[in-house]
């Protein structure tokens, strides 16, 4: 990092910035990664004693920071950065004037200094927000905003509050995150396709029997009803984070790993996944809600219970896709995320086809396909099942090993913050880890007709216990395709 910058972030002590944001900043402090002049203002609307809430952020740093790191070795250096302003940015007041003052002091007295608006507030604000920065000259020509989802509530919204941003800042300016894009296997996905020669060739349904891609999640509602059960799986996970995910690994390699060509072949793929409509959505969807379960030897309530109402709003979906062009045709796609699973996982697996003849005789020479899963969290790591010979046989008998890349043994040190590696491609002006707003526009023209169908079918949310994989319907959506889910346990 060369330059100077300042970040401000709207929303500054509100629950993102003291889980993700402070956390991330902090860590990119002792990597040494932020300028040293870099400044970060937090907006909040109401804020007590500077030290008092410094206290409260080196709280959360100490709960937020991996054992082994350390909430004090670079505090003095971190905490000089803080600025604290207080006021309500939907008000025209005069508290404004706490970040307009030194803002456009540093740009007096060295020119202009690259600029990150942070909109960790809810979308309905953006407008706002955006509004006052521009009418009061802090928008300059390197000014960069970060949107964060929810963004939208279906494509109509999402394009409002698009287009109300899109009125201040220029489409390259604006970083949309995605924390999903920023897992370090997730990139490492982009180094397996387009780095080594032996995937890429097999990478499409000659040899590729079908996809699935699996984000399930432990924890519940972790105290986000109102948002959640506005929104529900669909929303929260399926048309952003899984989209991107099936995006990249679907998108024919682009020219560069740059901003520009990654997101044009995103999009094509997005162009190509193929509508679900009418009975269709009926026959390759399900939606679920937990109800009280065991997990890891616990008894855990239900979603009702934990909402406290009635609510149809789904915690699981399971969706079978397809992509329709040369590549992809006739290769299944599944699609699962819920809340309450059995595991935390987030996978993609890639099942290869059978070979068509096997040259080895005998029951115990079975051969199992290929199978490659690339593992985000926990664990991160990519596996590979291959067939081999059991050791001390006399005769072929033949089993299934994993050749297995484990990042975290592999790689010492791994950090795997996602939300620091995208702050600072944001303050480095990188793009590439980031949706285009056609990107987004896209999944939501997906996602809407099958809330839609399902809300005019009136389907009902199927109950899977706390602890499970979820709904029986989710397995028999493979199971009708002579298939099965990939679980660990
Ligand atoms: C967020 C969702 O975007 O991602 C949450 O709003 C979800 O509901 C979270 O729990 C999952 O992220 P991660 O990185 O913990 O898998």
């Amino acid at each position: 990092m060369t330059h100077d910058f300042d970040m401000v972030i709207f929303g500054g002590l509100g629950d993102l910035s003291l889980r993700k944001l402070l956390p991330a900043l902090y860590r990119s402090e002792v990597a040494g990664h932020l300028p040293r002049n870099g400044r970060i203002f937090l907006i909040s609307r109401a804020l007590g004693e500077r030290e008092e809430e410094l206290t409260r952020i080196q709280e959360w740093l100490t709960n937020q920071l991996k054992s082994g790191e350390s909430p004090t070795s670079h505090w003095p250096e971190f905490e000089q950065r803080l600025h604290l302003c207080a006021f309500d940015v939907t008000e025209d007041g005069e508290g404004w004037a706490d970040l307009e003052q030194p803002l456009l002091e540093v740009d007096a007295a060295e020119g202009k200094r690259d600029r990150v608006f942070y909109l960790a507030m809810p979308p309905s604000l953006y407008g706002t927000i955006c509004e006052q920065l521009s009418g009061r000259g802090l928008i300059n020509e390197t000014s960069r905003v970060v949107l964060e989802k929810p963004l939208g509530y279906d494509r109509t919204t999402a394009n409002e509050i698009n287009a109300q941003v899109a009125k201040y800042f220029p489409e390259n300016s604006i970083f949309r995150i995605d924390h999903y894009l920023g897992k370090e296997t997730v990139q490492n996905l982009l180094a397996l396709r387009f780095a080594n020669i032996m995937f890429e060739p097999l990478w499409n349904g000659n040899y590729i029997d079908h996809v699935q891609i699996s984000l399930s999640e432990e924890v519940g509602l972790e105290g986000r009803t109102a948002f959640y059960d506005q929104a529900g799986a669909m929303r929260d996970m399926i048309q952003n984070h899984l989209l991107q995910l099936l995006c990249l690994v679907a998108m024919e390699p682009p020219h560069k790993l740059q901003a520009d060509n990654i997101r044009t072949e995103k999009l094509k793929v997005l162009q190509a996944l193929r509508p679900l409509q009418g009975y269709e959505v009926q026959s390759h969807t399900v939606r679920g809600q937990y109800v009280d379960g065991m997990m890891h030897g616990k008894a855990v309530p239900g979603y009702l219970d934990e909402l406290g109402k009635d609510s149809q709003t789904e915690t699981f979906v399971a969706i079978k896709a397809h992509i329709d062009n040369w590549r992809w045709s006739g290769v299944p796609f599944y699609f699962r995320t819920g809340k309450r699973l059995r595991q935390r996982c987030a996978e993609i697996v890639i099942q290869f086809k059978s070979l068509t003849h096997n040259v080895f005789d005998g029951a115990s020479t079975q051969l199992s396909a290929n199978r490659l899963v690339i593992r985000l969290q926990p664990d991160e790591g990519i596996e590979m099942t291959v067939m081999a010979k059991e050791l001390n046989q006399l005769d072929m008998r033949l089993q299934e090993v994993p050749l297995n890349l484990n990042f975290a043994e592999t790689f010492q040190n791994i950090h795997s913050d996602s939300y620091q590696r995208l702050l600072l491609n944001v303050i480095d002006n990188d793009l590439s880890l980031f949706a285009h707003r056609d990107e987004a526009d896209l999944a939501w023209a997906w996602v809407d007709p099958i809330i839609n169908a399902w809300n005019k079918c009136g389907t009902p949310v199927q109950a899977y216990e706390a602890g499970s994989w979820g709904p029986d319907a989710s397995a028999a959506l493979l199971h009708s395709d002579k298939r099965a889910w990939h679980n660990n346990g």
